[in-house]
């Protein structure tokens, strides 16, 4: 035996999945998925097969033949689920699950009619990434092993389902009132990729390849947002090489969706915060759309090598945004996930082993682990080999990555290996192995500078000093100029000054929710009773944890907005995704206790 994953029981000595069928009811009344899921092997087999489940009611297993197969569900690990392991008799081609899902499945957030833009219809919606797919499904849940899949998905009329596959076909569903949406995925992925979301949807088409799709209220607006994505694909194949998944479709989905974005290979998912009315938040769509290459082609090995598809990822978004918005824009990315990486370095400690690129995650929750640290600290390293190789010579480096690993998954090993061997002293020269196993920023990390970036933290820098940009200049900052502005402003300030700004630059009102948030976090972490309106209705509203965590702890500085804090995540936590509200009560255990009088 042979465990290939710190957080799967899949077994090197076992037969491996190569093809999943799944055949899948949406019973929003019950919030379960059921049906069955069949598993076609590598080849025949015998003996044991260990899979991973989480919370699924097991009706039954049996063969491609129908003959039952013995199985046993193992103890219940609150990270890890449980070892669903089946006996496959000799000769086992395929198995299949009878199952349900269980309403608190880790992967579904079950939204409620009052949860989506339309208000009529319910809303579901998976994120399978880190661990969360064997809740959905019983499977090798590894990124070790890819999988192909095809599925029929049953929904009640007026509904529409969409996945990480590409359409199928539609026709009648077997129970009257039900339509069946089938979906095929040929290319191999790793299962954290498989997503599913189903509501009322309608879609926009943005190229010929590319479509967005969105609850009818919000489609046109999504559109808009949007429509600059086929320059944006135009500009990835000329860094990366083809697009190979066929379509770049992309779902808004409703605001509790806890992340900016997924990768969902064919169907990007994205929070509908992105819908500032300007497009300046499409760096966001640039990230998933890298994925592509850098995560859904390549990919890590498991999720200690999380950097691998992260760091690759936000390199490769700068560099798009960099040949959109030339080389100015992009130091500013730099300069924002800099403000990111500091505060998840802040937070874990700066010696702690939470600040490696290589992880040790056993034991450990990855969705714990996550930080800026895979992200930032990982396209630093990035662009560290790209500045010591050159670009060109990085340029060629990267395509021959692409090409020899494609729809494989890799570790830190065979990456620095594989490096070693297209550019040979590279990793001695850059100390790659510090930055690997080390923790903490080497003191080689690269520096990002532009004229603008040095104008705006001088200015934000001397505002104790009583330094006041000229307001005709601030209105032509754009809109990741005001955000680097705002990130290096005092974190506390009195009342006077946060005046000042809110009239200067109508901070309050803002849709462009990257600005708006940095702004709540300023004037919430200072007691500011004005803005406590805006922030009831963010906190209420959206369930994005990137906001969540700067905002509920910037209402831990003062008693008075630590009750309204606890007051909001009162009423709003029943319409959190399950991560929001673990990230959120884990940062208000943090506030002090409160005085007593
Ligand atoms: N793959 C991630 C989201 C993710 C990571 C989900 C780990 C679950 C576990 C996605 O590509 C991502 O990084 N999203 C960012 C976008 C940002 C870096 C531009 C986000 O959601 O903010
Ligand atoms: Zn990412």
């Amino acid at each position: 035996m042979a465990l290939i994953d710190p957080h799967s029981c899949a077994d090197s000595v076992q037969p491996r999945t190569r093809h999943v069928v799944l055949n899948l009811t949406v019973d929003f009344a019950a919030k379960r998925l059921e049906g069955d899921a069949t598993l076609v092997l590598s080849g025949p087999s015998a003996g044991p097969l260990d899979l991973d489940a989480k919370g699924l009611e097991i009706r039954s297993v049996t063969t491609g033949t129908g003959a039952a197969v013995p199985f046993s569900l193992g103890p219940s690990d609150p990270i890890l689920g449980e070892r669903l392991r089946v006996e496959l008799p000799p000769g086992t081609e395929a198995v299949t699950v009878r199952y349900a899902t269980s309403p608190g499945a880790a992967a579904l957030q079950w939204l409620s009619p009052e949860q989506t833009a339309g208000r009529k219809q319910p809303f579901l919606f998976s994120q399978c990434q880190a661990i969360h797919a064997r809740s959905m499904v019983p499977l090798q849940d590894t990124a070790r092993i890819r999988v192909t899949y095809d599925a029929a998905v049953t929904v009640p009329d007026g509904l529409v389902a969409v996945m990480s596959a590409g359409p199928d076909g539609v026709r009648p569903g077997a129970a009257p009132g039900t339509t069946t949406f089938l979906f095929r995925m040929p290319q191999p992925i790793p299962t954290y990729l498989i997503a599913l979301a189903v509501g009322s949807l309608e879609g926009r088409d943005l190229s010929p390849r590319s479509r967005v799709w969105a609850e009818p209220e919000v489609v046109d607006a999504a559109a808009w947002e949007f429509a600059g994505i086929e320059e944006m694909i135009v500009k990835a194949e000329g860094l990366f090489g083809p697009y190979d998944w066929d379509r770049y479709d992309m779902i808004v989905l409703p605001p509790s969706f806890p992340y900016g974005g997924m990768e969902n290979p064919r169907m990007t998912f994205l929070t509908p915060t992105l819908l500032a009315g300007d497009r300046s938040l499409v760096d966001v769509v640039a990230h998933e759309l890298a994925h592509s290459w850098t995560g859904n082609l390549v990919t890590n090995a498991t999720n200690e090598d999380f950097w691998l598809n992260e760091g690759f990822t936000v390199w490769a978004e700068r560099r798009i945004l960099e040949t959109i918005h030339g080389p100015e824009a992009a130091v500013l990315g730099w300069a924002t996930g800099q403000k990111a990486l500091d505060e998840s370095v802040e937070r874990f400690g700066a010696g702690s082993p939470l600040t490696r690129l290589k992880t040790d995650l056993k034991g450990i929750d990855p969705d714990e682990a996550f930080s800026s640290v895979p992200y930032e600290k990982g396209a630093r390293f990035v662009a560290l080999l790209e500045r010591t190789a050159g670009r060109a010579a990085f340029d060629r480096f990267l395509r021959s990555y692409m090409d020899t690993f494609r729809f494989t998954s890799i570790s830190t090993e065979e990456f620095l290996a594989f490096l070693d061997e297209k550019l040979p002293g590279v990793s001695t020269t850059v100390g790659a192995k510090e930055w690997f196993y080390a923790a903490g920023m080497p003191a080689n990390a690269p520096v990002f500078r532009s004229e603008s970036l040095e104008r705006l933290t001088a200015l934000a820098e001397g505002w104790p000093d009583g330094v006041r940009p000229a307001p005709e200049e601030m209105a032509r900052w754009t809109p990741p100029e005001l955000l680097v502005y705002l990130q290096h402003l005092p974190r506390e300030m009195d009342r006077p000054s946060l005046d000042w700004l809110e009239r200067t630059l109508d901070l309050t009102a803002r849709g462009n929710h990257e600005i708006l948030v940095e702004w709540l976090v300023i004037a919430g972490g200072s007691d500011h009773e004005p803005v406590f309106p805006r922030i009831r209705e963010v906190l209420s509203r959206v369930g994005r944890m990137k906001y969540l965590r700067p905002l509920y702890a910037a209402l831990g500085r003062h008693e008075r907005t630590r009750a309204l804090a606890a007051e909001i995540f009162a009423a709003a936590s029943p319409g959190y995704h399950q991560l929001s509200t673990r990230v959120v009560a884990s940062v208000m255990a943090k506030y002090p206790a409160p005085q007593i009088r």
